[in-house]
Order: C-alpha cells, then sequence, then structure tokens
C-alpha cells in the first residue's frame, strides 16, 4: 500500500500555464494515492499556509521563469514559510517557454534555511506567454497548437509522481554551466528590474472602458484605479503579463505601445486551455 502522502503545491502562475501544470501533478498525485492539491498562493491567508504546511509530509512550489529568476512574489512567499522543524521534503516545479537555466534548483538555499530539503525540480515546457512588439518569438492563441506541448507536460507530471511514490530525487537545473549561463541572464534583469516595474505600463484612455479588471486580476494589488477609472501602476509589478494579457479592450501599453494585432493570430496568450482565467487565481475581493 502506499503511504498517505500531504502535499500542497502553492502555486503562482501569472497566465495560466504553471496553474494547468499544478492540476497535472495533483491528479497524477492523487491517482498513486498522494493526497495533493494545488493553491493559488494568493488565495491563501497566513494562517492556511502555516496549517497546510503543518499538515504536509512534502510541499511542493510552482512557478513561471523569468529570465532564469522566480517571480519577486515566489522569492518573499518562499522566505516567508514557516520554518519546518524537523526539515520536510520539498518538489519545485518550473514552467518555462524553452529554457530556465537553474531556475527550478534556485530557491534551494532560502528552502533549506527554512528547513525544507529540495528533492524535486522539475521543469516542464509550456506555450511562451509573451506576445508584444518588443519580444521576438511569436506566441498564439490558437489552443489546439498547444496539445503536443501539453500532452508532454502530462507525461512529464506523470513520471513526477512516480519518483515521488518512489522516493526518487529528480533535480534539474543544477551544475556549473546551468549556473553560470542563467547570471548571465539573470543578472541584467535584476539589474533592470526596478527600471521595468515602474517604466513598462500605461493605458489607452481613449479604449479603456474603466471595467477594473486589471485592478482586479493584479496578484500584487500593483494596480489601482484612478478617479475616473483609468488604471494606475505602483512599483511593485511582478511582470507576470496579467493586466496586458487579459484586458478585455486591449488597452494596456506596453512602452506606449499597444498590442499588435499582425502578432500572435490577433489577441494575446490566453493560458493553454480555453478554461482558464486569471479570476481563478486572484486574490477574493
Ligand atoms: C517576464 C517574463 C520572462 C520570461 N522569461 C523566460 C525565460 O527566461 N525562459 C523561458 O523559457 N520562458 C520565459 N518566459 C515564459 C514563461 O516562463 C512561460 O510562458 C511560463 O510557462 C508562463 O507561466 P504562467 O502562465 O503560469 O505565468 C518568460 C515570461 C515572462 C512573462
Amino acid at each position: 500500500m502506499a503511504p498517505i502522502i500531504r502535499l500542497p503545491l502553492f502555486t503562482f502562475s501569472g497566465t495560466g500555464n504553471t496553474w494547468w501544470v499544478a492540476r497535472q501533478i495533483a491528479a497524477a498525485l492523487n491517482q498513486q494515492g498522494i493526497t495533493a492539491e494545488a493553491f493559488s498562493i494568493e488565495q491563501l491567508s497566513r494562517e492556511e499556509i502555516e496549517d497546510l504546511v503543518h499538515r504536509a509530509d512534502t510541499i511542493g512550489i510552482g512557478y513561471p521563469i523569468y529570465a532564469s529568476d522566480a517571480p519577486l512574489l515566489v522569492q518573499d512567499f518562499v522566505h516567508n514559510l514557516p520554518i519546518s522543524e524537523p526539515p520536510k521534503p520539498a518538489l519545485v516545479f518550473v514552467t518555462q517557454m524553452e529554457w530556465s537555466g537553474n531556475g527550478a534548483w534556485l530557491l534551494h538555499h532560502s528552502l533549506e534555511s527554512r528547513g525544507y530539503r529540495v528533492r524535486w525540480a522539475v521543469e516542464f515546457k509550456m506555450p511562451n506567454n509573451i506576445g508584444m512588439h518588443i519580444f521576438p518569438v511569436p506566441s498564439t492563441p490558437n489552443f489546439a497548437k498547444f496539445t503536443p506541448k501539453l500532452e508532454k507536460a502530462t507525461n512529464r507530471a506523470r513520471r513526477l509522481a512516480g519518483s515521488i511514490l518512489a522516493e526518487q530525487e529528480w533535480i534539474q537545473g543544477k551544475g556549473v554551466i546551468n549556473n553560470a549561463l542563467s547570471l548571465l541572464q539573470r543578472l541584467p534583469w535584476r539589474l533592470a528590474l526596478k527600471w521595468t516595474q515602474t517604466h513598462t505600463w500605461s493605458v489607452d484612455a481613449e479604449k479603456c472602458t474603466h471595467c477594473g479588471r486589471c485592478e482586479r486580476i493584479c496578484p500584487v494589488e500593483n494596480i489601482r484605479l484612478d478617479p475616473g477609472g483609468l488604471p494606475i501602476w505602483s512599483d511593485q509589478c511582478n511582470l507576470c503579463l496579467r493586466c496586458f494579457n487579459y484586458c478585455p479592450e486591449q488597452a494596456i501599453l506596453v512602452y506606449k505601445k499597444p498590442f499588435d494585432p499582425k502578432r500572435n493570430g490577433g489577441q494575446p496568450y490566453h493560458g493553454p486551455v480555453p478554461e482558464f482565467k486569471p479570476e481563478l487565481l486572484a486574490r477574493k475581493k
């Protein structure tokens, strides 16, 4: 008989890929008799996190890769995890368009300092969620095109569940070359981060209908509406692209330019499956 393991998957997902992978991992673990559930970290209170961690045998953390780095709110989440004594095993899973360097292994020191030992650090290739004029790699909103990637990711989730059940470690992103190449990507990203957080977004006041969706779905409450209902960004942006990708009017501008309807089949990325909506993950208000 498989041992009963409780494994909460603490997940951040900007545009749906990591959400989808977390659910595949949970389903594959459930099939193996492991009690796993995916949670959006945006929706959990401090008390709920403490309770889930306290009852867990192993914890899971999932996030999208941003330039070989973890999103800021995930870094914060890890730094504030309840201290585990004795140490608990941890699973880290990341989603990426193509390459994450040591992004899956990156947080192992921080996790160790809170009492968690990373035994699984696994990468999942998912569709590109960046569809803007400054980025040369194409993206598409065509769900049918994602099938091969999603099938591979499902198989990988099953393989991961098998290795958790067998207590076999699976670590990706470790190693000197990976480390060095990741640094080349991560350092400029971190150096430019403050500037990028404060200079990227603005709104086309003619197109904006003041619906407030951007404000409601921002994972870090970085957007407020001015008295006329137009969004204003503060300086805590995580660059997750949720506001840009999910504005119903495509009214959000990147460096003063709108989404280019000639790119990406005319629509920004809307997640890997049609049922994804950012409201599924966002803080309840
Ligand atoms: C700001 C930003 C930086 C990214 N950097 C990388 C990267 O370095 N390597 C990569 O393969 N994908 C990169 N991506 C793509 C995402 O990691 C990928 O599409 C991810 O699955 C999105 O997950 P989500 O839908 O859960 O937010 C980046 C995306 C964003 C928004």
